[in-house]
């Protein structure tokens, strides 16, 4: 059974940070933040404005551009590592909101990489349930988890949304999802972490937030993984579909950082003008990033029927993955 991704959707906060909003904050520099990383601006969710509602508005979106009403969709998946709490899952609260009346729902946690999990699992329940009907979401507010002092972490991220429907049946524009690859390495886990307030870290009623509440990285360190394992599973996946790169029209990266994307592009041998870039407005949004970039490279007319398109992501974990759409 083939699945199809038949609408994208995208949401972001209004609110504009700019790096010269940042330097008030933490001892940067426009300068740095662009030739470091590519990102000039970024959104950032208003207080309250939690993971579900901008998940819920790149639904909408999502659902309107696949011509499907939310009381048809069968399951929810949203992929975060910043969900509005630890019970219920955001997929819940956000099924709620869009008034889907039956079926399951859960949340993804594979950080960064995140929605390719969630792509793959949603391949999995159509190959299991023809009739399905997934909806599959990235929403992040990373700012809910970021040190506001920690000028290595807080100027990357941004908040965002964007979502998918797959189903079983294509549609006019729709993408067949052709194959995805999911991988990682647990021995890499300590690069990037979210310790404070889980079970190994509990914290006691009454007790301040310590820094492990926060995103804590090892930025060089992951720059290095992230390349070579973006572009080993790209590779790998090319190889195991009988394409090598010059068949492919578009690469649409995990946005976390210019300089990462334009490596990939290199050892990929794939000029940068068959690369989505958009982070100098959104920064990392994490587990956004992929589905928010592919709904904008639609809506630029980028893709056009017949495209051959590869998405790859990495993140926290660590972990990495590919997938190839054809369009
Ligand atoms: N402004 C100014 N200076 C800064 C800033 C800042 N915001 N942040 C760090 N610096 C300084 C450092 O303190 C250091 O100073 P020093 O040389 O005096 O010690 C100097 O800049 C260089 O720091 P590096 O960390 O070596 O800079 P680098 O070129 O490696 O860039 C960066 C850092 C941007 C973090 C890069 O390593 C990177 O992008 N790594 C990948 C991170 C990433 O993608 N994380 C997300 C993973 S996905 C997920 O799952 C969430």
């Amino acid at each position: 059974m083939s699945a199809h991704i038949i609408g994208t959707g995208a949401f972001v906060p209004e609110q504009v940070v700019t790096n010269i909003d940042l330097q008030r904050l933490v001892d940067t520099n426009d300068e740095w933040i662009v030739s470091r990383t590519g990102i000039r601006e970024r959104r950032i969710a208003e207080p309250g404005q939690s993971c579900s509602m901008l998940g819920v508005e790149a639904a909408k979106r999502a659902l309107e551009d696949a011509k499907v009403a939310a009381t048809d969709v069968t399951h929810v998946l949203v992929a975060t590592f910043s969900p509005d709490a630890y019970i219920p899952s955001t997929a819940y609260i956000l099924r709620e909101k869009l008034g889907i009346p039956r079926g399951m729902a859960m949340d993804v946690s594979a950080a960064c990489t995140g929605f390719l999990f969630a792509l793959e699992t949603a391949r999995a329940f159509v190959a299991l349930h023809p009739e399905a009907v997934v909806l599959v979401v990235g929403s992040e507010v990373v700012s809910s988890r970021l040190n506001w002092e920690d000028r290595g972490t807080c100027v990357l991220f941004g908040d965002g949304a964007g979502a998918v429907v797959v189903t079983g049946k294509p549609s006019h524009g729709s993408a067949e999802v052709m194959d995805v690859l999911l991988d990682g390495d647990g021995s890499l886990s300590d690069l990037l972490v979210v310790r404070g307030g889980g079970s190994a870290t509990p914290m006691k009623l009454g007790q301040a937030v310590a820094e492990d509440f926060f995103v804590q990285m090892q930025g060089r360190e992951i720059f290095k993984h992230a390349v070579r394992s973006m572009a080993a599973i790209c590779q790998r996946i090319l190889e195991k579909n009988g394409l090598t790169s010059s068949d492919i029209d578009l690469v649409v990266p995990h946005q976390a950082n210019i300089r990462i994307i334009e490596s990939l592009a290199g050892r990929l041998d794939l000029p940068m003008d068959k690369v989505f870039v958009n982070i100098e407005k959104y920064g990392n949004t994490s587990a956004a990033s992929i589905p928010l970039a592919l709904a904008e490279a639609r809506e630029k007319a980028l893709i056009p029927p017949g495209s051959k398109v590869m998405l790859t992501a990495f993140g926290g974990g660590l972990n990495w993955a590919a997938a190839l759409l054809q369009y």
